[in-house]
């Protein structure tokens, strides 16, 4: 360490008495003490006036600087700031100085020791402070703490050294060591005292007569060359840490209940960071003043959403707050990323877009099932169902219960007519056969007849009508199941079933009386319209049945009558084709040629048998033709008689000129006479 010339100082102008209130913290009532003074909050353990402070804070209003100052200060030390929270103030302390005369004599000088840290409440921060030296040939410094045992007086020694050239050397904004310069300061500080190296300022006193030190903020004070001159009682702010420096740390202090500091629910102790001693604080979530009674009050984050941010719902907690998303939306961070709703609107168009979808879909379903609804119930109303219902005799099917009958595996034939399936209707163990006929009806009036007399039809060569299904476009026909097929297929099937003449002779007895009994035996007659083998079923006994009775006409009748008719000119009345009127007489011309086909087992169109239906033959040389042609199965046993009055009755049914013909029941009888 170099020479020193150390300044006494100056004699205390302020007589200021020590307290003699050892204030405790029972005494803490704060009622009654000023809470400011000059725009300056004033909180315990500071405090203006007996009662109201903590030994060691107690401050005085100064009227006439309208500041709170210090106490016990050898000069005032005004206070302008002041904080709880962060455990320090801010005062302004005098720069030190020294200015020489000609005779490069220091003749006036200020050490800058106000005493302002009487009870070492106080450390000089050395994080928000520096130690500057203003001069041009200088070297000033700072020592702090005395301590005892050691070679020198203290605990620290530091400052800088300036030093300018010339006049000009020293810069405006640069404490570099021209003119000014500037030191960071260790922690621990207790005061201001500054001392000063005097070297010569013989060539400098124009442009700097004096030295200066000072402590400063570190953040306000920036050199100007003007500061070479500046005034001697200039001030400057400082900030101090201030603690409870009762000898002991927080752990300490806990132990002793009756002087530990941190009073309030809700706060902490922690340990000074400058120096020995602890400073309160509110725990988290809670502020206010932990060195009173229930000074630290719950924050309400919510409100100070720059501190506590909540980008959805904030609900403040005792010590916290929540944050949640409203109902319906989510975030990963609701403190700090945006809700967004669960469904973001893609989703939800998307979601719209399938419910409604959906939506339509289900009213187009609906209006669909309505529409085949209100459908059905036309077609029903068009068929004739109001009056067939009247008919207890059929039965009226709804087309759901045919919906299983009618599917290919069951279909069991086939052809321009449309399908017949086999099926079994609920509850039934006999089968039946459901006609789905491919032509439209046109004339529904004659069609609901029909079906009321054939239903009320009741006779064994003839196929039962068992109901119909009239809740379609076609109505569907049910029949009683007839199991051995029909006669075409037994005539003509590649696997010929043996029919002796009686058999076929009771077939065409039988059926002769079926089709006589609709031409002639009930009330409205009803003619068949396309009889042929394929139309002639034969039942488990080969007792023959006829079908289609009547329908098959009324389902082919259409504007076009005659060309549509029947698609079988091997069987049609060449008559009616010339005519277009068809009468019994027709069926009993398709009925010779099926008893032709029965008793020759040929098929009416087959080129060799042709001739015999050609109109160029007489009576007789048909007749001939006939026996000639009979199946040789049964020529060889049976009588030469029967053959010629059979094919006398299949030449007559034949005959060109209808009044030749005989009647359904003359033939059904002559047959029953053969057979006998
Ligand atoms: C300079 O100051 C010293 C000490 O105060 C004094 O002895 C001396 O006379 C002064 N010189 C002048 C020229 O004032
Ligand atoms: C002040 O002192 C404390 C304690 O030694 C230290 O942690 C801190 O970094 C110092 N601040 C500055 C700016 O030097
Ligand atoms: C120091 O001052 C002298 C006299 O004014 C001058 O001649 C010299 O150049 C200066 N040196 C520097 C480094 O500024
Ligand atoms: C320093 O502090 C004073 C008083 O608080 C203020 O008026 C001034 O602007 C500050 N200067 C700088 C450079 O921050
Ligand atoms: C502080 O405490 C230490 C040991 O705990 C003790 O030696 C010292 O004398 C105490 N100082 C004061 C001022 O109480």
């Amino acid at each position: 360490m170099p020479t020193m010339l150390i300044l006494h100082p100056y004699l205390l102008l302020l007589l200021v008495a020590l307290t003699a209130f050892s204030s405790t913290p029972e005494a803490e009532s704060t009622s009654g003490c000023p809470d400011s003074c000059g725009g300056i909050a004033i909180q315990y353990p500071f405090g203006i006036g007996a009662g109201c402070f903590r030994k060691g804070f107690e401050l005085i209003c100064d009227r006439s600087l309208d500041r709170p100052v210090l106490v016990g200060t050898t000069k005032p030390v005004p206070l302008n700031h002041l904080s709880i929270r962060t455990a320090e103030a801010r005062v302004m302390l005098p720069v030190a100085w020294q200015c020489f005369n000609s005779s490069d004599l220091v003749y006036a000088s200020s050490d800058g020791d106000v005493q302002f840290n009487r009870e070492e409440v106080y450390r000089i921060s050395n994080a928000s402070n520096q130690l500057v030296v203003v001069g041009c040939n200088t070297l000033g410094y700072t020592q702090s703490q005395r301590s005892e045992g050691n070679d020198y007086d203290y605990g620290y020694y530091t400052g800088c050294m300036s030093y300018c050239n010339n006049s000009k050397s020293a810069m405006n904004g640069a404490c570099a060591g021209v003119g000014c310069c500037r030191l960071d300061i260790p922690p621990g500080l207790t005061d201001n005292r500054m001392n000063f190296e005097a070297y010569t300022h013989k060539k400098r006193l124009g442009f700097s007569p004096c030295d200066y030190a000072f402590l400063v903020d570190r953040d306000n004070y920036t050199f100007h060359t003007a500061d070479l001159k500046m005034e001697t009682n200039t001030m400057m702010p400082v900030w101090l840490d201030w603690a409870i420096r009762d000898n002991m740390t927080c752990d300490d202090a806990k132990r002793r209940a009756e002087s530990y500091a941190c009073v309030s629910a809700n706060s902490e102790c922690r340990d000074s960071s400058n120096g020995f001693g602890y400073v309160c604080t509110c725990s988290m979530g809670y502020e206010g003043n932990p060195y009173i009674a229930n000074g630290c009050t719950d924050i309400n984050e919510c409100e100070s959403y720059q501190e506590y941010p909540c980008r959805g719902v904030c609900r403040n907690t005792l010590g916290s707050y929540e944050c949640k998303c409203p109902s319906g939306s989510h975030s990963a961070d609701p403190f700090n990323d945006p809700c967004n709703p669960n469904f973001p609107l893609a989703a939800k168009i998307t979601i719209g877009a399938i419910g409604g979808f959906f939506i339509i879909a289900v009213a187009v379903f609906a209006s669909l099932l309505a529409k085949e609804k209100r459908k059905m119930r036309d077609y029903f109303r068009k068929n004739g169902g109001p009056i067939i219902e009247e008919v207890n005799k059929i039965k009226l099917f709804k087309k759901k219960e045919l919906e299983q009958t009618l599917k290919s595996s069951n279909r069991i034939g086939q052809g321009g007519f449309g399908e017949v399936y086999k099926g079994y209707l609920r509850d039934e163990t006999q089968p039946v056969a459901v006609k789905k006929p491919k032509i439209d009806v046109k004339l529904a009036g004659q069609f609901v007849n029909e079906v009321i007399i054939q239903s009320r039809v009741l006779h064994k060569n003839i196929v039962k009508l068992i109901g119909c299904c009239l809740e379609v476009d076609v109505p569907i026909l049910v029949y009683e199941y007839v199991p051995n097929g029909s006669l075409d297929r037994i005539l003509h099937d590649s696997n010929r079933v043996p029919l002796n003449l009686d058999l076929r002779l009771q077939i065409a007895a039988q059926s002769a009386k079926g089709l006589a009994y609709m031409h002639s035996e009930i009330t409205t007659p009803i003619l068949h319209g396309d009889v042929k083998p394929a139309n002639i079923l034969l039942d488990e006994d080969f007792v023959p049945k006829i079908s289609d009775f009547g329908t098959s006409r009324m389902i082919t009748v259409d504007e076009n009558y005659a060309s549509t008719i029947i698609g079988n000119w091997g069987y049609m009345d060449p008559e009616y084709v010339l005519t277009g009127l068809y009468t019994s007489k027709s069926d009993v011309y398709s009925f010779g040629v099926v008893l032709l086909e029965l008793f020759t087992r040929k098929k009416a169109l087959d080129p060799d048998n042709n001739s015999i239906l050609g109109n160029s033959l007489d009576t007789y040389s048909k007749k001939k033709r006939v026996i000639e042609l009979v199946d040789p199965e049964i020529a060889a046993i049976g009588n030469t008689g029967v053959f010629h009055s059979l094919a006398e009755i299949i030449v007559q049914s034949l005959s060109t000129d209808i009044d030749q013909r005989p009647e359904m029941a003359d033939v059904a009888e002559r047959l029953q006479y053969l057979l006998k």
